[in-house]
């Protein structure tokens, strides 16, 4: 692991003169790493590492709620963070959430500059639909459930049109470089070329847009790209992060042996879709008042202990949808054919799966992190905004408001960094480390991690899922740290997921009590006095990779 004692350059050579990779690295082309690239493109030199193809493996992409903006006549920004801070259990971050709410009118016209077309009523207004525990209808979709697609084609294309952006395809950050306490680059590795060394990029400024963890899950309906790996970097440069213990799972996933498991929007309950076990038994009335529109980590756990005791689930749309289900759900609909279901006629049968962390590289309200030259947006960052529980289609809008928002911040950091420097000059303002220590990492996934990783999301899901417990954490604990002395510096990717993992799994040991998507069956309530964030870094030692709890 590298630590700041093997960056440390020798005196003479601080300067190395290195030419800087652009002037802004953004990893992660998902919502927030495009946003910020597009805001960045008028004045900066971008490059974008993709860890897959341009346009995919982002969740982004298959986002099937919306984007929740206060635009109504009924509606306010008051009202929108209200809602959000009912959801998020406590523990959220009321002045960012005012941020977040009252620029979201802002960022939907932005979108809308850039080619974004919302759903519209026939009068052409903007149709805004309602999801649970949003008091208001404020949630635009495109094409029905395929907003997360629309807006990424749409800004996608926005992207190649712009000059000033890079893009590499198939390029995966593995490792950030310190130097003088300050990231000044990364190390990455081209995929198609895996067994070729990382290669060391520079810039003054790097954001991590690396999106969530749900591939650390055997069962998520995250794109298998979402590995926590922008995290496990984050970690092992000694970053702060926060609220790692709050993971959503989404209560509906498709169970029909698809991995990643294909997802049931929420959508379709708020239609009136019911939620019935293998006894035809409509379990959830006698859980919530609100039934099937109950908070999503309550819907998650009943969903669970049923599965639990046995029984398979499913979720009905026969009655409340039934024919209209084509047309009216249109992703929904083609991913159960491709499975098939045909759900006008039959129940799905679904299972919670990791939807998304509310936890992540703590940042302030310009998307800084803890260590200079590094921004972080997106679902790899955690604001304050979601809590221990998100608010749903809060996320997609989160990605837009912060990736501009950093964006914005570089801007304004760069302007003054290169004050007194011609654009050819700007290399020399780069302080990279020299001699440059190599690579910690062999490859980036390694044959030998498949097994590894198998296991690692297995304890994942069995153990730090839905229902946790202090004895399994531990055994968890255990068990995570004997693979990862056992993969040590030989593969990348499973380093860094392990790495993540271990610190999700620590922070859930920690918290002793239940809130939001963190439910500890030996803590089953809140605790008053744990009504707060929680922060965390791998100690100065890091080679013992022991997180120290900071609040
Ligand atoms: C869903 O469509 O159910 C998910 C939306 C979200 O997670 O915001």
């Amino acid at each position: 692991m590298p630590t700041d004692t093997q960056f440390r350059p020798n005196s003479q050579t601080t300067d190395f003169g290195k030419r800087p990779a652009a002037d802004v690295i953004i990893v992660g082309g998902g919502i927030a790493g495009l946003v910020a690239a597009l805001r960045l493109s008028t004045s900066c030199q971008v490059l974008l590492l993709n860890k897959g193809g341009f346009g995919e493996g982002a969740s982004s992409l298959w986002a099937q709620g919306g984007i929740s903006a206060a635009i109504g006549d009924d509606d306010s920004p008051e009202l929108h963070a209200a809602d959000t801070i009912r959801a998020a259990a406590g523990t959220a971050d009321p002045e960012i959430i005012g941020i977040l709410t009252s620029r979201a009118p802002d960022c939907i016209a932005s979108l809308q500059e850039w080619g974004v077309d919302f759903d519209t009523e026939d009068d052409g207004s903007p149709a805004l639909g309602r999801e649970a525990a949003h008091s208001r209808n404020r949630i635009l979709h495109i094409g029905g459930d395929s907003t997360g697609r629309g807006l990424m084609e749409t800004l996608c294309a926005a992207v190649r049109k712009q000059p000033t952006i890079t893009i590499r395809d198939h390029c995966v950050a593995e490792e950030l470089i310190v130097h003088h306490n300050r990231i000044v680059g990364l190390y990455c590795r081209n995929l198609k070329t895996a067994d070729t060394p990382a290669e060391a990029l520079f810039a003054p400024a790097v954001i991590l847009a690396t999106g969530g963890i749900g591939g650390l899950f055997e069962v998520t309906t995250n794109p298998s790209e979402c590995t926590g790996e922008g995290l496990g970097m984050a970690a092992r440069a000694g970053i702060l992060l926060a609220d790692l213990e709050f993971v959503q799972f989404h209560p509906t996933a498709m169970h029909v042996g698809i991995t990643p498991a294909p997802l049931a929007t929420e959508a379709l309950r708020g239609e009136g879709a019911t939620l019935i076990n293998d006894r035809g038994e409509r379990f959830m009335v006698k859980v919530h008042e609100n039934a099937e529109l109950a908070p999503r980590d309550i819907v998650a756990r009943a969903v669970w202990r049923e599965i639990h005791a046995g029984r398979q689930v499913f979720l009905d749309c026969r009655t409340a949808i039934g024919a209209n289900f084509e047309s009216r759900f249109p992703t929904v609909y083609q991913l159960c054919r491709n499975a098939g279901i045909d759900p006008a006629r039959m129940p799905i049968p679904v299972a919670p799966a990791a939807h998304y962390h509310m936890g992540g590289i703590a940042t302030d309200r310009n998307g800084r992190t803890s260590m200079q030259g590094l921004w972080a947006c997106g679902e790899v960052a955690s604001t304050g905004i979601h809590g221990a529980n998100r608010l749903a289609s809060n996320s997609l809008l989160e990605g837009v408001v912060f990736g501009a928002a950093a964006a914005d911040d570089i801007c304004r950091h760069l302007a003054k960094r290169y004050e007194n420097a011609d654009r050819s000059d700007r290399g020399s303002s780069i302080l990279a480390p020299h001699p440059l220590p190599a690579s910690r990492f062999r490859c980036y996934d390694a044959k030998i991690s498949t097994l590894t990783l198998a296991r690692l999301r297995q304890l994942m899901s069995a153990n730090v899922g839905v229902v946790r417990q202090q004895e399994s954490l531990m055994a968890t604990l255990h068990e995570l740290d004997g693979l990862i002395a056992q993969i040590g510096d030989k593969s990348a990717m499973a380093a860094n997921m392990l790495l993540a993992a271990r610190l999700i799994t620590e922070a859930a040991l920690q918290r002793c009590e239940s809130r939001g998507g963190h439910f500890r069956e030996d803590y089953p309530t809140p605790n008053p006095t744990m009504r707060h964030r929680s922060f965390m870094r791998l100690n100065d030692d890091i080679a013992k990779r022991s997180p120290q709890v900071i609040a």
